[in-house]
């Protein structure tokens, strides 16, 4: 199902979630990956409308910091800008919470204004380095400073 959703993106889409040229098809060990989510270190959603898989987002945790995890995400071009990024990204953001993932870390080329603008409305921090910009967003966001 992954496979068609990759498949069927524009070539400037496919390049923008890989940050690389990758072929339409995407090689058999990178779909095995995709496709390896566990539901605890490896969380995965997708988003189906009338039977076709037009939106992914998942996160990986990473080894070595339990709380934080790395994530990517993508939604079929004819339906993006509708709210569905950001959906999926506070679906997302809610499960790791809940699992025990304080920092969902995910990284963007730096002309990528949609993932940014995306990022930056759910409140995460961003770094730019070179071509590439980096963002941190946390689960638990702190709550709003009460003016006393
Ligand atoms: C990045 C991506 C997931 C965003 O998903 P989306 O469903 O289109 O985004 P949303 O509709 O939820 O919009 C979220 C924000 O992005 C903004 N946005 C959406 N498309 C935009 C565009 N082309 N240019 C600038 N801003 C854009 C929206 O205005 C919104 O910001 P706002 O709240 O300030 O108005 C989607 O564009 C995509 O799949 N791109 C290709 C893959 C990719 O880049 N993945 C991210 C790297 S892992």
């Amino acid at each position: 199902m992954l496979a068609e959703l990759f498949a069927g993106l524009s070539q400037r889409s496919r390049y923008l979630r890989f940050m690389a040229g990758v072929p339409a098809q995407l090689p058999a060990r990178l779909l095995d990956i995709l496709d390896a989510a566990d539901g605890r270190n490896h969380v995965g959603l997708i988003a189906v409308h009338r039977g076709r898989v037009v939106g992914a987002a998942r996160y990986i945790r990473a080894e070595d910091a339990t709380a934080q995890a790395d994530v990517a995400f993508t939604v079929a071009d004819e339906f993006q800008g509708q709210g569905l990024g950001r959906l999926m990204l506070r679906e997302l953001m809610r499960r790791a919470a809940a699992s025990g993932v304080d920092r969902l870390r995910f990284e963007m080329l730096a002309e990528n204004r949609a993932a940014q603008a995306l990022a930056r409305s759910l409140g995460a921090s961003l770094r730019s380095a070179g071509q590439t910009t980096y963002a941190e967003l946390h689960t638990h966001p702190e709550p709003e400073a009460v003016a006393v």
